[in-house]
């Protein structure tokens, strides 16, 4: 007999709050954006890290709909790290299997990067090792918001009395993905920011010291140490998880 999700278990899908680029650069005197080239940097290694431990999705908060807020300088710096990482990794990524999705609202984002995010997506379809989800322009209450939109669109002649969770889980950016299990926040904050504040309803919540350039493969590992000893109940007591996984 096994414990749900206990001791062995790795995560299907992991997200993270890549939080922290700008006060690791200025604890260093270096501007913002410094952090942000080299909290992008890291990805590769903990995107592979990942796929290696049998992850299934991990997705990233890059860019939220609140961002825009920030100074235009980095706002273009973010847009162009973006568009460097797809030209630059997205071949290698597509080679080891990734599938690449991006989450958010596309359309706000200058068009050569929408075409970019576009191409990167359709070469990358078919692969199975594991999705990259990258939350782009993303906010969890627009996702929210235009999920009921389109199941109108879709039920054009059915009442909101008609919406049911699973239908409206259908329409989220995410649909199709399973919902987070593990959802990580790096650079010290406890809070949600508006990510996936649907998805990650029974997600266990791990929140770390460690800024985003200085989250490796080792810091990941203590998240899965600790994720590892959780105990998932869904709302059910114990002895009903223990008959359902005998
Ligand atoms: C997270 O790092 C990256 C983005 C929000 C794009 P921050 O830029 O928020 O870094 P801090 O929180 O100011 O240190
Ligand atoms: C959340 O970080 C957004 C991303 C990591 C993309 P923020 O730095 O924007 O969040 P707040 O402002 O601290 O809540
Ligand atoms: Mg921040």
């Amino acid at each position: 007999m096994t414990v749900q999700n206990q001791a062995t278990a790795t995560p299907q899908h992991i997200a993270i709050i890549m939080d922290g680029n700008g006060r690791w650069a200025q604890k260093r005197h270096m501007p913002r954006t410094v952090g942000h080239a080299k909290g992008a940097a890291g990805v590769k290694a903990l995107l592979q890290h990942c796929a290696k431990l049998g992850v299934k999705y991990l997705t990233l908060f890059a860019f939220s709909t609140e961002n825009w807020g920030r100074p235009a300088e980095e706002v273009s710096t973010l847009m162009g790290l973006f568009f460097q990482y797809l030209e630059k990794e997205m071949s290698a990524l597509a080679n080891a299997g990734v599938r690449l999705k991006v989450i958010g609202d596309v359309a706000g984002f200058p068009p050569e990067l929408q075409t970019r995010i576009h191409a990167a997506e359709a070469a990358t379809q078919h692969n199975q090792a594991i999705t990259l989800c990258v939350a782009a322009n993303y906010g969890g209450q627009w996702d929210m918001v235009q999920a009921v939109k389109n199941w109108h669109a879709a039920n054009p002649t059915l009442s909101a009395n008609h919406l049911t969770p699973d239908q409206l889980a259908q329409h989220l950016s995410t649909a199709g993905m399973p919902d987070v299990d593990l959802l990580i926040r790096t650079g010290g904050e406890q809070r949600i920011s508006n990510f996936l504040l649907w998805q990650a309803a029974y997600a266990e919540l791990y929140f770390t010291d460690s800024l985003w350039p200085e989250f490796d493969e080792a810091e990941l590992n203590k998240a899965l140490h600790w994720y590892a000893t959780r105990e998932r109940r869904f709302g059910l007591v114990q002895t009903q998880k223990l008959k359902e996984t005998a």
